[in-house]
């Protein structure tokens, strides 16, 4: 794996929020690499929807560097899809409108072919008509993720894209996210509080210790796949990455 070269890497980042009194994140260094599944854990607060815009090029750090293939990060990139906390859907727009969004390049049909692909990926087949308002907030939720996988992009970044789901639409999209990326050549970045959900998917996670944010500790998940919520190894590994939290809570 470390062979591979970073599609989107971090060096010595750090941010700071303005007239805020200390840092949100310090010190990071991060690489994310093709086909990658990396989970992010760490207390609420300790600047994980920060570290997504960072990587989205939403905002910019303070110092330190971010870079997408060797070439600095300067804004949003085509390359990346975004996967925010809330599903933040056009209402103008409606569920296919909002899914085709970022498909203005292509043909009418291979855009609608596209949609539907993406809608029966997130199992909302047939939803291509309905508005916004008429969805729940899980539905809303997978439809921001048909959005993002709609643009197939080389690495998508994912905000708890699972935290407003009910338990077994939250299993499925999970198990359908790991098939997913299985041999994909797309890396996933996953901010997640689950952590049977970071275990299920990740092949790496990153524990962030609160105030300022910084990585605590880095698991590597080499649970084979498809992966076994009632495997005894995956205990174990549920264990250690607890552990690892705990840890990280007391640093700060
Ligand atoms: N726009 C902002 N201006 C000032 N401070 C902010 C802003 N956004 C976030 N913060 C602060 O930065 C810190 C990190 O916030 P962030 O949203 O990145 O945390 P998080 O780890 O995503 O938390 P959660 O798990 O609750 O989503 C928090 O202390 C928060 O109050
Ligand atoms: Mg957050």
């Amino acid at each position: 794996m470390s062979a591979l070269p970073a599609v989107l890497s971090l060096r010595g980042v750090a941010h700071r929020y303005a007239g805020a009194p200390t840092a949100t994140l310090e010190g990071l260094d991060l690489d994310l690499r093709a086909g990658e599944i990396v989970a992010v854990v760490g207390a609420s607060g300790c600047g994980k929807t920060t570290l997504v815009r960072l990587l989205a090029g939403l905002d910019r750090p303070q110092a330190g560097r971010i870079a997408l293939d060797g070439v600095p990060l300067d804004g949003p990139h085509p390359r990346i899809g975004v996967v925010f906390q809330e599903p933040r859907l056009l209402p103008w727009l409606t569920v296919a409108g909002n899914v085709g969004f970022g498909l203005d390049h292509l043909p009418r049909g291979a855009r609608a072919a596209r949609v539907q692909a993406a809608l029966e990926r997130v199992q909302l087949p047939g939803f291509g008509a309905r508005w916004p308002r008429e969805l729940s907030g899980g539905q809303a939720q997978r439809v921001a993720i048909a959005r993002a996988l709609a643009v197939e992009p080389e690495l998508i970044l994912m905000d708890e894209p699972f935290s407003a789901l009910d338990p077994a639409t939250r299993g499925a999209l999970q198990d359908h996210v790991a098939a997913l990326w299985g041999g994909s050549a797309g890396a996933l970045l996953l901010v997640t509080h689950d952590v049977d959900e970071a275990l299920v998917l990740a092949d790496r996670v990153v524990v962030l210790a609160p105030q300022p944010g910084r990585i605590a500790a880095t698991l590597a998940i080499d649970l084979p796949r498809p992966r076994r919520r009632a495997a005894a190894a995956f205990a174990d590994h549920r264990r250690a990455l607890l552990d690892a939290l705990a840890r990280a809570d007391r640093r700060c």
